[in-house]
């Protein structure tokens, strides 16, 4: 029999079990080598709980001392890297209280008087979210500048707008710039949203059930930063509610995948534009790499990795969503699985967020390829037609008549701007000289003005509505 072998001090519940775990299920069980990384979300969360145990007069002030003066000394372990992480220990919760309590001795041991890992693990996520929150919308602010400044700059740049990646309009390239603004802009805004409830604490609904110590729960989301709008404590409202919720960590990884969506709609026009075929941009050389066969390639790596590393966001969302389908309350192991996906997911975001706010600086527009693709797909086909209109005709019948004249046009393989006035007349006999200024890119960019149009002088009043924003 083994039992005799059995060290009972290694568990904190080892007095109940007569044999050690196998090597094997002490790794498929433990998650410190990944949940390490929330330590200072667990010794933040530890600290506000022994303050309020104090406060209450569950532990001594002497108690609270001695684990205050302990988290301080493993802080400065962990910092400094001597902090000997234990497989053994299970987990970054366990790892950091064993220290404690070889530390500071018994009152070490006080510190979980009215909690449970439950209440701590979900707390300890949420602390860390919330941080990681703040830093991915400060970097969308950035890459959003970065777009902005760019729009500026290229305003008056004429780009063809597709449509089924078919020439349809004359765009400003800085309009089209803006709209992925629009899409980071809503991106933040969904994981301030997301913050919100996830600033919220678990922490006093124990291992499910509440407990009989008189805590003091509002203390300790004061103490976390746990408050709503107008400063008020949050504090989940139902224990069982609090101890296996992770909705926050899904609708993270919602806002995350839709986030790297839109990173990979811009990824994908990067690649194109920068193609032979479309020429548009080149990225700065220290974002592309070589081929080492074809010595002439500059591939676009960045974004491609960026385009294929949203398949990894998104394929996240879809795992925690199926680790939490069918959980029956409250905690269970199971849980412990949102860890890795959760991480690698803000570690994505970040690293993909942070690049490409650089890479947009190192952008270089080729304004004449831009125009001259404009040129190719009669995109001002529309402006001729809402000339006709100006002359009376129904807008079905003068759509009709330039489908006639671009027909005409392409046979002769020229633009509609190039036609001769007569030719045009055969077309619509109220077409006068005037025309060639709707015919033309510049004039067709001008004319649509309308609030959130291409119009140069709406993207610059977009422009500074994005300015101020931004600057808020
Ligand atoms: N490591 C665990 C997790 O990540 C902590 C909570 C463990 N609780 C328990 N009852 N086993 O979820």
């Amino acid at each position: 029999m083994p039992h005799h072998q059995f060290d009972k001090k290694s568990h904190a519940w080892s007095a109940l079990f007569s044999e050690p775990m196998s090597d094997l299920v002490k790794r498929y069980t433990s998650s410190v080598f990944f949940d390490k990384r929330l330590w200072q979300a667990d010794i933040r969360g530890s600290l506000a709980h022994a303050d309020m145990l104090a406060h209450q007069g569950i532990i001594s002030a002497d108690d609270h001392a001695a684990i205050e003066r302990g988290m301080e000394q493993i802080a400065q372990e962990i910092e400094s890297g001597i902090f000997e992480w234990k497989l053994d220990l299970e987990d970054v919760h366990l790892n950091i209280e064993a220290r404690l309590t070889v530390l500071v001795g018994i009152a070490g041991k006080r510190l979980h008087t009215g909690r449970s890992r439950n209440d701590q693990v979900a707390t300890d996520v949420r602390l860390w979210l919330v941080g990681e929150i703040d830093l991915i919308v400060g970097l969308l602010t950035q890459l959003q500048t970065a777009l902005v400044n760019m729009a500026e700059q290229h305003a008056e740049v004429i780009m063809p707008g597709f449509t089924h990646l078919q020439v349809a309009q004359p765009v400003s390239f800085g309009h089209h710039l803006l709209a992925y603004v629009e899409m980071f802009a809503r991106d933040a805004e969904r994981l301030l949203d997301v913050r919100r409830r996830t600033n919220r604490l678990p922490l006093g609904s124990a291992a499910l059930a509440g407990t009989s110590y008189p805590l003091d729960r509002e203390h300790v989301a004061r103490a976390l930063g746990m408050v709503d709008a107008q400063g008020n404590p949050a504090v989940c409202q139902n224990s069982l509610d609090a101890v296996s919720d992770r909705d926050f960590a899904i609708e993270f990884s919602a806002a995350a995948s839709l986030c790297m969506v839109h990173i990979s709609r811009m990824s994908e026009e990067l690649i194109l534009w920068m193609s032979q075929n479309f020429g548009f941009i080149s990225l700065a050389d220290r974002f592309t790499t070589g081929s080492s066969i074809m010595p002439q390639k500059k591939n676009p790596d960045v974004p491609e990795l960026a385009r294929g590393k949203t398949g990894r966001v998104v394929g996240h969302l879809m795992g925690l969503l199926t680790l939490m389908k069918g959980q029956p309350l409250a905690y269970n192991k199971d849980n412990q699985e949102d860890k890795e996906p959760l991480f690698d997911t803000v570690d994505t975001l970040k690293d993909t967020l942070r690049i490409f706010a650089e890479m947009a600086g190192g952008i270089t527009v080729r304004p004449e390829a831009m125009e001259r693709a404009a040129l190719k797909g009669y995109a001002t086909a529309t402006d001729l037609a809402d000339y006709m209109v100006k002359k009376g005709l129904p807008f079905r019948d003068a759509h009709e008549a330039v489908a006639h004249a671009v027909k005409y046009a392409s046979e002769h393989q020229q633009d509609l701007s190039e036609l001769e006035l007569g030719i045009l007349q055969s077309f619509h006999p109220q077409i006068e000289a005037d025309v060639y200024e709707v015919l033309s890119l510049r004039g067709s960019l001008n004319a649509r003005s309308t609030l959130g149009g291409t119009a140069p002088a709406q993207v610059r009043l977009q422009i500074a509505r994005h300015r101020q924003r931004l600057a808020a």
